[in-house]
């Protein structure tokens, strides 16, 4: 088995939340080419029509009437998306508006104190159930902020970021660790001085309502999507894949680099500018001897959702890989830490997990096992594990959780796979 082909893929999720959820604040007709396909940008594109925002969907195309938010009917179910459920937070606390933000079991489990702290601290009265969804914005007292976020979330900065985007006063939002920063230069793109960034500390200068007019975009292929591909490319012998116009922010490109460190064959040209995002395309030759690598704990948030699919790759490389500080995965979809360790132990991979947070792996160049492997309802899970079978030449499942993010994935899988 070999991977061959010539690809586009769908646009980045995290940019599609941000571009669907810029153009609503935005007065006019926005217009947003190669939106991802993912059922999470759907939750975000039904909770916005929900309060008023008129979208039209065709395929990826996306055309948005902003800046018409009202109350909803009902509560606002963002299903499985994180993303959609912190930033919506954030820009329904900037719009005043009062409304209950729900989502499935896995969404339910997850912290919501880490944005429910700050937005309090602004002056937003929240209900929440023990500070997990639903989360209810009941009143607002809006405030500008100075705060320091504890965890290296970029869903938290970006909900924090848009609470601050309508207020006259400044706010301030640092961070440790430098996260995904899709919202910060889109939002540049738009308009100047609206936020300025020194290092890990984002000023939000704030804009007046209505003052914002709708925009462009087409957005660049989804990196997180594009890492399988990349995987299964790296690790079968005389595999060459193309991926077009993909999304090669710095921030994101985690998987990537560390890829060309182990002594991969990816090739990057074509690099251009869209939109301040640094886009390229990259052609990836298989069967390189790859090395193994240490991944440190501030270089995980440029790689944060492609650690299942990394650790996959670790237990092909002879020696022992370590990956550090990877204890946000606990609170991902699923508990994606535990959930790895337990895939990769099943398959018979040498791995342990030490020192609270860091995976260990000793990888070796043989087949595994893939019978059985538990997915937890996790997309991310899900797709790793298609691959360690397809690597395995065993038959290949694709669960259904795998639209959650990347629902082309078996259909482009099966154009570029060749025996
Ligand atoms: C995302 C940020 C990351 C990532 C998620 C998408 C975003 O989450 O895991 O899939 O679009 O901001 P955290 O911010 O919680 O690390």
């Amino acid at each position: 088995m070999k991977i061959i082909g010539n690809i586009s893929l769908d646009g980045d999720k995290s940019i599609s939340h941000r571009a669907l959820i810029l153009a609503s604040m935005c007065k006019g007709k926005s217009v947003i080419k190669n939106l991802s396909s993912s059922e999470d940008v759907l939750s975000t594109v039904n909770c916005l029509r929900e309060t008023g925002i008129d979208i039209i969907l065709n395929n990826n195309h996306a055309v948005v009437h902003g800046d018409t938010f009202s109350l909803p009917s009902r509560e606002l179910n963002c299903f499985n998306s994180g993303t959609s459920m912190r930033l919506l937070a954030g820009l329904y606390s900037s719009m005043q508006l009062p409304v209950t933000l729900c989502g499935d079991s896995s969404l339910s489990k997850r912290p919501m104190d880490r944005i429910i702290e700050p937005l309090s601290k602004m002056g937003v009265k929240i209900k929440s159930n023990d500070n997990k969804a639903p989360i209810k914005l009941i009143d607002f007292n809006l405030e500008s902020i100075s705060h320091k976020i504890l965890v290296a979330s970029a869903q938290v900065k970006s909900c924090l970021i848009l609470a601050s985007m309508n207020l006259v006063e400044r706010s301030i939002i640092e961070q440790d660790i430098p996260t995904r920063d899709h919202l910060e230069l889109m939002m540049n793109s738009l308009s100047d001085n609206v936020i300025e960034k020194n290092d890990n500390r984002i000023t939000v200068h704030g804009i007046k309502k209505g003052h914002l007019r709708g925009f462009d975009i087409n957005i660049p292929g989804d990196i997180s999507s594009a890492s399988y591909l990349i995987a299964l490319s790296v690790l079968l012998d005389g595999s060459i894949l193309v991926i077009n116009n993909l999304l090669l922010n710095p921030l994101r490109t985690g998987l990537i680099d560390a890829l060309i460190s182990m002594g991969a064959d990816i090739k990057i040209d074509k690099i251009e500018t869209i939109k301040n995002e640094k886009v390229g395309r990259i052609t990836v030759r298989g069967g390189t001897k790859l090395s193994p690598c240490t991944i440190l704990k501030n270089e995980v948030p440029n790689m944060i959702d492609e650690i299942p699919i990394f650790s996959l790759i670790c237990s092909y490389v002879e020696g022992e890989s370590v990956i550090y500080g990877l204890e946000e995965l606990q609170y991902k979809e699923s508990d994606r830490l535990l959930g790895i360790y337990n895939i990769l132990e099943h398959m018979g991979v040498n791995v342990d997990i030490k020192e609270g947070y860091s995976l260990t792996i000793r990888g070796r160049n043989k087949l595994y096992n893939t019978n059985n492997l538990k997915n937890l309802d996790d997309h991310r899970l899900a797709m790793m594990i298609s691959c360690a079978q397809i690597i395995a030449g065993e038959d290949v499942s694709f669960d259904d959780c795998i639209n959650v993010s990347f629902p082309k994935f078996k259909e482009l899988l099966n154009s570029v796979l060749v025996d």
